[in-house]
Order: C-alpha cells, then sequence, then structure tokens
C-alpha cells in the first residue's frame, strides 16, 4: 500500500463526549446552587472550545488520546474552580516561614499578648508550632534548633548583662552547623523603637555580641521602609556555628 493510501479512521469522540457533557451539566447545576454565576461564564467558554475542538476534529480526526487529555484537561479547570480549598492548605501566603514549606517551628516573644495575636493568625496551623512566652535572656530551649532568627529584638537589650545572656542561650540553643539570622537597627538607625531606647550596630558590635562559637557568613546594611513610609536603617548578619555546640 503506498503512504497517499493509508487513511486515519476518526477516533470515535462518543466516550469523551459523554465524558465532557457530564461534568459540564455537573459544573453548571454546582455553580448555580452555590449562587455562583459568574462560574457559568466559564462553563460557556468550555462551550466555546469544545465546539472549536469539534470543528478541528472533523477536519484532521484527532487521535484518541488528544480528545481524552482535553477532556481531563477541561475537568481540571472547572475542579480548579469548584473545589473548595481545605482550610489547612496555605492560600493567602501571609504566614511566609510555614508556607515557605519549613517544619519544626518555634516562636519566643516576652509577650504573650504578641504570641496570642500570631497565634490566632494562624488558627489551626499554630498547632504545628512551638510557643515561648519568655524573655530571650532567660530562654531554655528545651532542644537544639538549626536557625535562630531574631528580627528586631536584639536592638531591645540595652544593658550588656543581657547581651551577654543572650549569647549564652544562644550557644545553648544551637546545633552544630546551625545558622543565626540577626537584624536590629545600624548605626545609623533609630534610638528608640516602641517608646523604648534601643541599642545601635555596627558589625563589629553583632559580632561581638554572638561570640566565637559563631562565623560571619554575610552582613547587609538595609534601608527599611515603614509602614509610614519613614526609612529605618537595619543591619542584617548570617553567622554559622562552627564550634562549641552542646
Ligand atoms: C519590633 S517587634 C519585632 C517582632 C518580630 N520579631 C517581627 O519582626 O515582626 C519587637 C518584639 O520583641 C519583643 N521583645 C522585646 N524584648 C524582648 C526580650 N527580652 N525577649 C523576647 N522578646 C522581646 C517584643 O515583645 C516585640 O514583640
Amino acid at each position: 500500500m503506498s503512504p497517499e493510501t493509508v487513511e486515519r479512521s476518526p477516533a470515535p469522540i462518543l466516550i469523551p463526549g459523554i465524558f465532557t457533557g457530564a461534568y459540564l451539566l455537573i459544573s453548571a447545576i454546582a455553580a448555580v446552587l452555590r449562587g455562583n454565576i459568574e462560574f457559568l461564564l466559564y462553563v460557556g467558554v468550555m462551550l466555546i472550545l469544545i465546539g472549536a475542538v469539534w470543528v478541528v476534529h472533523r477536519r484532521v480526526s484527532l487521535v484518541s488520546g488528544t480528545l481524552w487529555c482535553l477532556s481531563v484537561w477541561g475537568l481540571l479547570h472547572m475542579l480548579g474552580g469548584l473545589v473548595t480549598v481545605p482550610p489547612s492548605w496555605p492560600t493567602n501566603g501571609d504566614s511566609g516561614v510555614l508556607d515557605a514549606g519549613y517544619r519544626h517551628l518555634g516562636v519566643l516573644d516576652v509577650s504573650a499578648t504578641a504570641i496570642d495575636i500570631t497565634r490566632l493568625r494562624l488558627g489551626d496551623r499554630a498547632q504545628s508550632v512551638e510557643w515561648f512566652v519568655s524573655s530571650v535572656t532567660e530562654f531554655v530551649s528545651p532542644h537544639p534548633w538549626d536557625l535562630w532568627h531574631d528580627r528586631a529584638v536584639l536592638h531591645f537589650l540595652t544593658e550588656e548583662d543581657d547581651r551577654a545572656e543572650y549569647r549564652r542561650r544562644l550557644e545553648s540553643s544551637m546545633a552544630e552547623d546551625g545558622a543565626v539570622v540577626l537584624s536590629t537597627f545600624g548605626p545609623e538607625g533609630p534610638t528608640r523603637c516602641s517608646g523604648l531606647d534601643v541599642r545601635r550596630y555596627s558589625l563589629e558590635d553583632m559580632t561581638s555580641v554572638v561570640g566565637f562559637d559563631f562565623s560571619l557568613e554575610h552582613h547587609e546594611m538595609v534601608d527599611h521602609t515603614t509602614p509610614r513610609g519613614g526609612a529605618q536603617q537595619f543591619l542584617f548578619c548570617l553567622f554559622r556555628r562552627t564550634s562549641g555546640a552542646p
């Protein structure tokens, strides 16, 4: 048989057609029952696309696999609009650390109110976090941590004794190779915050607070824009535990 005489018989369209029609009908009914009239527009768009596929199929005889792929693609499209995402799934991205996939998290604050606000914001997801209401200078960690992230807390410790205590708590809490990210006001930063005196940090100041067990890996001076539009100079440092792990 010469290549010119080969003819491809069109794939049967009845079964994928019934399947597609069935889920479109169910989707349309579900949209009406939920009062989601906007979704009917998408069902209408699907009908136009199905008409286009039908015309193409008549002309080029799409194979069965292509027809099924298009049908399943349409089904996923419908499900994307109608299936409700479980409440435990991250959808609004306001819990940056949890949404980024980090696990075994702990949050420490001296203020029980600050902790409560964060717990409430997280809802059910708060159960996956360890909560500590304590001054960082009195923190007794129940286990070692791989990452310590202090954003705008250390600069509230204005007394040398408190900074020494901070270093001791860091030393007793951090795992071998653990990373420490610290951010405080820089040398040109504010002298007060939330009505309290703060200490401003140069790179040398910061390095002396963490002590000899940690090596500086990175630092940056950043101008942070406050919600009111003001600028605050912040020093960000990344240290790595290189010795003295408990
Ligand atoms: C500027 S807020 C920063 C909060 C949070 N780290 C952030 O970046 O959004 C400072 C927080 O440090 C807490 N704080 C101040 N002194 C502290 C201490 N000695 N131990 C633990 N938390 C302290 C305050 O209660 C407050 O919630």
